[in-house]
C-alpha cells in the first residue's frame, strides 16, 4: 500500500507583550490564526500552530516595576503570572496551539545567541552610535517623519530621545535581495496592497538597524558584550525558529499591519544573513477599531474577550471576528453588530435550520437518496476563499448555502409530508455545513456532529450521511 505523508502546515501568530492581559484586538489576531490552523487540520494536514509571549521588553520591565518587582527574579515571576493569564484566555477562546514560546525560556535564548553568532560571523554586525528617537510603545527606533504632531501615531506618546552605543545589523546590505524576493514572489506578502506598501518603503531606502540596547536590567545579554541586551525585536522574531520544532520555514506568519515592516524587511534580511530559508507567506491583517480608533490597552478602549465570551458565547465571538471584518482590512467592533449577527445569522438561520430538521428527522426518520441539494454548495469556491485568507467571504458563501437549505425546507414542507428523502438531503447538507464551519465555530459544529452522528473531517463532506438515528437537541443559539 502506498503511504502518503500528510501535507505539513506551520502557522504562527505574533508573540504578544505581557505587560497586560489580552484584549479583543489581540484576540482577533489569535482567533483568525486559530481558524486557519483548524482549517488545515480539518483537511487532515500535519499542522503546527505556534503562538507565545514577547517577554524581554521594556514594557515588561516597567509593568513589573510598578508592582514593586524590580529584580530579575521578581520580573520573571511577573511574566510567569502573566503567561498563566494569557494561556487561560486562549483556552476560553479555544485557541488550540501546538507550541507556546516564552522568550525568557532558556531554549529560546540559546536560539537567539546561536543565530546572532551566525550573523556576526557573516560580518553583518558592527558597533555604532544611535542618536535619535525611540518609541517604547512600538519598541522601535522611529524617525521624525513618522510622527504626527510630535507623537507616535499608534501610541499617542512622545518618543524618547536617545544617544547610545549599540550594535548594528547591516540591513541595508540586504535591501536589494529582500526587494527582489518580494517583487518576484507574489505570495510572500499578503494582501497585495500591503506587498505594494513594503515595496515602496524599501525603494525609499533602508538604513542599518540597531539590534542591541544598553542593559537596563532585563532582556538577553549579547555574548560579545554583556553590557548590552538584544533589541527586543531581534529577539522576538526568532521565536518562529525557536518554536519551529524542525518545521522551519513557516508556511504562514499572521501579523497585524503595524508590525509588517519588522516581518517583511528586517526578518527576511536576518534570515538571509544567517543562512535560513524565508517564510512562505506573511499575512498582515488590519486593526479592530472602536469609532475608528485602534483598540488597545494604552488607548484605554480595550474590551476583555472573556467578558464577551461569557455574555455572548464562544462561537458567537469567533464568528463575529471572522465574519465582520474582511481579513486584511480595518473594521469597527460593536457589541450591537455582534448581537445582530448572533441573532440573525447564528440563531435564526443556522440554529433554526438544525433544530427544525433534527426534530423532523427524529420524528419521521431519514432515507438515503441522491443529495441534489448539496450540489448547490460551492465547496470548491469556499476552499479557495479560506485558503486565500478571505475568511469573511467564505462564511458568506457557507451561509448562502444555509439560506438555500432554509428555502428548501419552506418549499418541500417536510412537516406536512414527512418525506424521508427530503429530510435525508437536509440532514446530509447540515453535515457539510457543520464540517465547514468547524474552524470558525467548533463548539456548535461538535454539537451538530453528535446529534447527526458524523465525524468532523473534510473528506466526510462528500460521503453520504449514515442512516442512523438523529437526535433533537437543545437550542444551539439562544436569541439575545
Ligand atoms: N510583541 C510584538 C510582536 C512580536 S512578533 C515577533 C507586538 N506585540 S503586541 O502585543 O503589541 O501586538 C501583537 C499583535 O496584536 C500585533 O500583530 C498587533 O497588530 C495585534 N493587535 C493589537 N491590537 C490590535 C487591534 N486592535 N486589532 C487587530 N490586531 C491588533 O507587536
Amino acid at each position: 500500500m502506498l503511504f502518503m505523508a500528510a501535507k505539513k502546515f506551520y502557522v504562527t501568530t505574533p508573540i504578544y507583550y505581557v505587560n497586560d492581559v489580552p484584549h479583543i484586538g489581540t484576540a482577533y489576531c489569535t482567533v483568525c490564526s486559530d481558524i486557519i490552523a483548524k482549517w488545515h487540520r480539518l483537511k487532515g494536514e500535519d499542522v503546527r500552530f505556534l503562538t507565545g509571549l514577547d517577554e524581554n521588553s521594556i514594557k515588561t520591565y516597567k509593568a513589573a516595576e510598578k508592582l514593586g518587582r524590580k529584580t530579575r527574579k521578581g520580573i520573571q515571576e511577573y511574566t510567569d503570572d502573566m503567561a498563566k493569564k494569557w494561556k487561560n484566555v486562549w483556552k476560553k477562546l479555544r485557541i488550540e496551539y501546538d507550541g507556546f514560546v516564552r522568550t525568557t525560556e532558556l531554549a529560546h535564548k540559546k536560539v537567539v545567541l546561536d543565530f546572532f553568532n551566525k550573523v556576526n560571523k557573516k560580518g553583518d554586525i558592527y558597533k555604532g552610535k544611535y542618536k535619535g528617537l525611540y518609541c517604547e510603545g512600538c519598541e522601535a527606533f522611529v524617525t521624525e517623519k513618522e510622527l504626527v504632531n510630535g507623537l507616535c501615531p499608534l501610541h499617542k506618546t512622545k518618543p524618547k530621545e536617545l544617544e547610545e552605543e549599540n550594535y548594528f545589523f547591516k540591513l541595508s546590505k540586504y535591501q536589494d535581495r529582500v526587494l527582489e524576493h518580494i517583487e518576484k514572489d507574489k505570495n510572500f506578502i499578503k494582501p497585495e496592497s500591503k506587498r505594494q506598501e513594503v515595496i515602496s518603503f524599501i525603494k525609499s531606502g533602508i538604513k542599518d538597524v540597531s539590534i542591541s540596547r544598553p542593559d537596563y536590567g532585563w532582556g538577553i545579554n549579547l555574548s560579545i558584550d554583556k553590557k548590552q541586551v538584544f533589541w527586543v525585536w531581534f529577539d522576538a522574531l526568532l521565536n518562529y525558529i525557536s518554536g519551529a520544532e524542525g518545521r522551519w520555514p513557516a508556511d504562514l506568519h499572521v501579523i497585524g499591519k503595524d508590525i509588517l515592516r519588522f516581518h517583511a524587511v528586517i526578518w527576511p534580511a536576518m534570515l538571509i544573513s544567517a543562512g535560513y530559508k524565508l517564510p512562505k507567506t506573511i499575512f498582515a491583517h488590519g486593526f479592530l477599531t472602536i469609532n475608528g480608533q485602534k483598540i488597545s490597552k494604552s488607548l484605554g478602549n480595550a474590551i476583555e474577550p472573556v467578558y464577551l465570551v461569557e455574555k455572548y458565547g464562544l462561537d458567537s465571538i469567533r464568528y463575529f471576528l471572522a465574519r465582520e471584518v474582511p481579513f486584511g482590512q480595518d473594521g469597527d467592533f460593536s457589541e450591537q453588530v455582534l448581537k445582530d449577527r448572533h441573532n440573525n445569522e447564528l440563531a435564526n438561520k443556522l440554529g433554526n435550520l438544525v433544530s427544525r430538521v433534527s426534530a423532523l428527522a427524529e420524528k419521521y426518520g431519514i432515507e438515503k437518496c441522491e443529495n441534489k441539494l448539496l450540489h448547490r454548495l460551492k465547496l470548491h469556491e469556499i476552499e479557495k476563499l479560506i485558503e486565500n485568507y478571505e475568511l469573511d467571504k467564505s462564511l458568506n458563501e457557507i451561509f448562502a448555502f444555509v439560506d438555500i437549505c432554509n428555502e428548501f425546507v419552506q418549499e418541500k414542507k417536510p412537516w406536512e409530508t414527512g418525506d424521508k428523502n427530503v429530510l435525508y438531503e437536509l440532514a446530509d447538507s447540515i453535515k457539510a455545513i457543520a464540517i465547514l464551519l468547524w474552524p470558525f465555530i467548533p463548539e456548535t459544529s461538535e454539537k451538530i456532529a453528535e446529534q447527526f452522528s458524523f465525524k468532523i473531517r473534510f473528506d466526510e463532506i462528500e460521503k453520504p450521511l449514515k442512516e442512523g438515528r438523529i437526535k433533537k437537541h437543545g437550542i444551539l443559539f439562544k436569541k439575545l
